[in-house]
């Protein structure tokens, strides 16, 4: 071949190689943000649409091996830019999530610790009454979360836990992505039933879902581990039953209950809350009940909540801050036949398992003449489905 004919030869294999290099990075770029696709809950991918609509001939396996090196290099290249090219296109997505609150079906205070805070071992479960929150992804640039409550009073700035959250997720995971969070307050404040805890849970949960998963389902139960974020935070991410020891953090899951079908929880909360610091500083350690947690467990494994075990260590410290709401007790604990009345968490909420003789409406009534009462909500326990399906409000 003369001069000019390998010049032309080389310049066609260049402009070839180039177009070649170019049409398969493109495909390569379609096809990797699939590779996190929403594939449960009411997730908005503004983009996902499109991405999986436009056509690439090349993106067939045939033509990734006959494009060979180029490809690889292609590949390569993608991935090196991996987690910015997919951060840019979650923009905009958006994730409705229910955010439960919990009761303790029993609670036990070991002992008071060095750094302040006292171990316990509680048996932990999910209901379904809580709030919900909408989590969207800020555009790339955006610098801060952004948090709205519908209830006037809630902090909006970093010391609520969604945003403490946000900001542990980033830190974690270190995708540098902000979310707005538009937040339905339900669970009320100072109420033991874990409101914050479980918003900051849904935030961690719902962050980590928009930027496709980065943390395992353990991940993010190990992530939680961190006082900033309440004690409570890490049980949301169990399944809905959890053993929880330690400050709270430390996580046993707890298989589904025998519990019946459709047992009615009612949650009566006072019209005052309790300080969750000022229970603890009024507790008496050598009052505390001696039942032995593990075998707690072992009969709420066995019966359900069908015994007579039930403890809150919690209860006496909270009666001597509130003596009212001890009188509040021993009226739910009176003539309506429940199954058990037992304080939840540090209070001020207390729960009542069972229908109430003579029924719900006189039931209700008569407790709002006798008290001054901010709700009473009744409700069922509920668990997630799966480790990856966050918790879905039952319809009521
Ligand atoms: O975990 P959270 O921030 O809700 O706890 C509030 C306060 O309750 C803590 O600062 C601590 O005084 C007390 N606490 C405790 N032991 C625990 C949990 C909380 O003493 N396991």
């Amino acid at each position: 071949m003369g001069r000019v004919g390998k010049l032309t030869c080389l310049a066609v294999t260049c402009v070839v190689a180039l177009a070649t290099f170019y049409v398969s990075k493109e495909a390569f770029t379609v096809l990797a943000p699939r590779s996190s696709p929403p594939t449960w809950g009411p997730t908005v991918y503004p983009d996902a649409e499109k991405l999986q609509s436009r056509g690439n001939p090349f993106a067939s396996g045939a033509a990734a091996v006959f494009l060979g090196t180029i490809a690889v290099r292609a590949a390569q290249q993608n991935a090196k830019e991996g987690s910015t090219a997919c951060a840019a296109d979650i923009s905009g997505g958006s994730l409705e999530l229910f955010s439960p609150a919990k009761v303790n079906l029993f609670l036990r205070i070991i002992r008071r610790r060095p750094d302040g805070y006292h171990d316990l071992a509680s048996l932990f479960h999910t209901v379904a009454f809580g709030d919900k929150l909408v989590l969207e992804v800020l555009p790339e640039d955006a610098e801060q979360d952004q948090l709205e409550c519908n209830l006037p009073g809630v902090p909006t700035d970093d010391s609520n836990l969604v945003i403490r959250a946000l900001k542990l997720f980033r830190e974690k995971s270190g995708v540098q992505r902000y979310f707005s969070v538009k937040l339905e307050k339900e669970i009320p404040a100072q109420a033991g039933m874990g409101g914050g805890s479980s918003n900051a849970a849904a935030a961690f949960f719902g962050a980590n879902k928009l930027c496709g998963s980065p943390a395992t389902p353990q991940d993010l139960i190990d992530w939680t581990d961190d006082p900033v974020i309440g004690s409570d935070a890490t049980f949301f991410l169990s399944e809905g039953t959890a053993y929880c020891t330690g400050r709270g953090e430390i996580i046993t899951p707890v298989e589904q209950l025998p519990i019946k079908d459709g047992l009615s929880v009612y949650l009566v909360k006072p019209n005052w809350g309790l300080s969750t610091g000022k229970v603890f500083q009024a507790m008496d350690l050598s009052a505390l009940s001696t039942a032995d947690p593990e075998e707690l467990l072992q009969t709420f494994k066995d019966k359900g909540t069908s015994h007579s075990s039930w403890v809150n260590d919690l209860e006496k410290p909270a009666f001597k801050v509130s003596p009212e709401l001890c009188e509040l007790k021993d009226f739910l604990a009176g003539e309506w036949d429940f199954e058990a009345v037992l304080m939840s968490g540090s209070g001020s909420t207390i729960f009542c398992l069972g229908d109430p003789k003579g029924g719900a409406e006189a039931f209700e009534a008569a407790t709002k003449k006798d008290f001054d009462i901010e709700g009473i909500w009744r409700t069922e326990f509920m668990r997630r489905a799966s480790p990856t399906e966050w918790y879905t409000k039952a319809s009521s």
